[in-house]
């Protein structure tokens, strides 16, 4: 550390902005703590920490200035100071970390912490460790423990000796270590690919990420391996020297979808990884979700037809996948009051299928109007089953075809319908889909991602990357996908320094996402991950367009006019609490030629 702390003046003119001054606790005193209160102790902090609910089984009571006392859950310390217990910024105030090693941990042990860019001109001071006493009165009389009075967002908690005993206890040992998959100089993650993932998504897939690996591991050097330093970190991890090595484990799932969660099972416990990063699936992610939420490890933004369907504390995605596909339809075909007579949707009986009519049929429930369903049988060839889904079809009916690029194709062979066809773009692969010219004058496209015209910028420092790593591209939307997801890691976790929680990470993500980019040091990261050393680009393609292809905004611009520049095909990517996909609304479009892949919007942007 002595390296760090020489450097602390210097890092604070440059990042003050960001960084928190803390603390953390000798393990020494937190091992004691945890043999005397055991985990009936810790349970009973632990409740009135996540959930409100007092020893007594009655409700914790937060008493504010001026205001009414809020009981309950929505009194839980859960709700400012976040799962983590690392805090976060409620509107433009800090809501400091109280972990253990925050509170109690004398000054010269400090421990650093970034808060939410947003607060860039505010950030707090290292503090005296609390002792139980101080903190009695922080959490009953709102006094801190350097004797001011707190902001009045802080309530007042009349807690007994006991249930304040048990609450201390339990944040002495939140976020303590770091979480599993993670040492000192290195961080573990898993890729996840499912059997139905064809050979050559599956080897690009593979390919970018240890590429992408591969370039963070040759710019990234602790100062435990005391080597030279490249330039792939941020300059306050540089200083603070908590950027680690990346490792990645290929975690490819074999046979039937109701055996994946014990293969996962296995593969965790035999290597705990901190994270899934990226991942694919074509048919269901739902057992990799139920996994991640069982074992508390974050799924990062996996390119995936269908999501879990369920809330989950870990897991996030893109989009809501063909379930937003079926709400924005939905949406549409109400609005615009097209749908005089039956919705018939046609589909093959495969999990993705079944999931996708199932999610249109609950979007048009009790809207009056009759949803039909049409299987594609797979007992027979894709002409002949596709001909007798669609047997007597009205010219008022509107048709849904949920269908893969394959079988789009095979409906060429067959007469265009008179009335409206919509199709998925996720599953016939948007303006690549082989639909015969014969069937693009009535066919529309349920479009989830940006216009080619607007998202034009978006992708320059992508294909920039790929075309310097000679990487090929073999799927626009996957590989897009997996640029973000690593860059997004990498971002995400260069603000975390070296506390390294999983559900810190998740709250780092969701507030992150959203808040408008702009610290250097994020900037940095990015310009660093996506383009290698700095120079390649100009070398590669001359200085002219440097200013551009250098920035890789990950955010959207909330509440600005400024066009967007993502690094996805996405319009708009942000998250909020609880929150898990990013991306929120999808358009209707056209193929505007017979042949081709140029598209007319036939709608705004669509959130359902
Ligand atoms: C409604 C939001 C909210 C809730 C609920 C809440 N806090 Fe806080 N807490 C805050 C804010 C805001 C601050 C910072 C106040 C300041 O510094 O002026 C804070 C500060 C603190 C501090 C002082 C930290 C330091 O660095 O000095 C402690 C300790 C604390 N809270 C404990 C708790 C505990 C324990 C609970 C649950 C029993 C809880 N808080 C519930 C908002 C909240």
């Amino acid at each position: 550390m002595g390296f760090a702390k020489n450097c602390v003046p210097y890092l604070r003119s440059l990042f003050a902005a960001i960084v928190v001054f803390v603390a953390s606790i000798p393990a020494a005193v937190s091992a004691s703590q945890l043999i005397t209160d055991g985990p009936e102790i810790l349970e009973i902090g632990r409740r009135i920490y996540q959930d409100g609910v007092l020893s007594s089984g009655a409700e914790v009571v937060a008493t504010r200035i001026g205001r009414e006392p809020v009981k309950g859950a929505k009194a839980a310390c859960i709700n400012c100071h976040r799962r983590s217990g690392m805090g976060q910024v409620e509107g433009d105030i800090p809501v400091q970390p109280i972990t253990g090693n925050f509170l109690f941990s004398a000054r010269s042990d400090k421990r650093l912490a970034t808060m939410d860019p947003r607060i860039s001109k505010r950030f707090n001071q290292a503090h005296d460790p609390y002792t139980e006493a101080s903190l009695a009165t922080a959490i009953r009389g709102g006094v801190n423990n350097r004797g001011r009075s707190m902001n009045e967002v802080m309530p007042r908690f009349n807690l007994s000796d006991t249930d304040l005993h048990a609450l201390i206890a339990y944040l002495r040992q939140l976020s303590e270590e770091w979480s599993p998959g993670v040492t000192e100089t290195s961080i573990r993650f898993a890729t996840v690919i499912t059997p139905d993932v064809d050979p050559a998504r599956r080897k690009v897939m593979i390919d970018m990420l240890r590429t992408i690996f591969r370039q963070k591991n040759s710019s990234t050097v602790t100062p435990k391996q005391n080597r030279t330093r490249h330039h792939m970190v941020t300059a306050a991890e540089m200083i603070l020297g908590t950027e680690r090595s990346w490792d990645l484990e290929i975690w490819e799932l074999q046979g039937e979808p109701s055996t994946w969660g014990a293969q996962l099972t296995a593969l965790y416990r035999r290597r705990p990884v901190f994270a899934l990063v990226s991942g694919a699936s074509n048919s269901t992610w739902q057992p990799i979700h139920d996994f991640c939420d069982h074992e508390g490890v974050p799924s990062w933004f996996p390119s995936v037809d269908l999501p879990g369907q369920n809330p989950s504390d870990y897991a996030f995605y893109f989009s809501g996948g063909v379930a937003l596909e079926a709400a924005v339809l939905a949406r549409h075909l109400l609005d615009a009051r097209a749908a005089a007579g039956r919705v018939v949707q046609v589909y093959r009986d495969d999990e993705v299928g079944r999931s996708a009519a199932q999610a249109l049929r609950r979007s048009l429930e009790g809207k009056n109007i009759a949803v039909v369903d049409r299987l594609v049988s797979a007992d027979l060839p894709a002409e002949l089953a596709l001909r007798g889904a669609l047997h007597s079809i009205q010219p008022e009916d509107v048709v849904m075809f949920w269908l893969r690029s394959e079988d789009v194709a095979a409906l060429g062979a067959i007469k265009p319908l008179v009335g409206q066809s919509y199709f998925s773009s996720l599953l016939a692969k948007g303006e690549n889909a082989p639909l015969s010219a014969a069937w693009r004058p009535q066919s529309y496209l349920v479009y989830p991602y940006e216009l080619p015209e607007k998202r034009a910028k978006n992708l320059d420092t992508f294909y920039a990357w790929t075309h310097l790593r000679k990487i090929p591209i073999v799927d626009l939307a996957m590989q897009s996908e997996i640029f973000f997801a690593l860059n997004f890691m990498t971002d995400t976790l260069s603000e975390m320094l070296d506390n390294i929680h999983r559900e810190y990470l998740v709250e780092r993500a969701e507030t992150m996402l959203s808040v408008r980019e702009g610290t250097k040091s994020e900037q940095e990261t990015r310009d660093r991950v996506a383009l290698g050393r700095p120079g390649d680009l100009v070398k590669k393609h001359g200085a002219v367009t440097m200013n551009e292809a250098y920035r890789i905004p990950i955010t959207g611009n909330l509440g600005s006019d400024e066009k967007t520049h993502g690094t996805t095909l996405y319009p708009h990517l942000s998250l909020g609490p609880e929150q898990r996909f990013a991306s929120k609304g999808a358009y209707i479009v056209k193929f505007a030629n017979d042949n081709g892949i140029q598209l007319t919007a036939k709608s705004e942007l669509i959130v359902p």
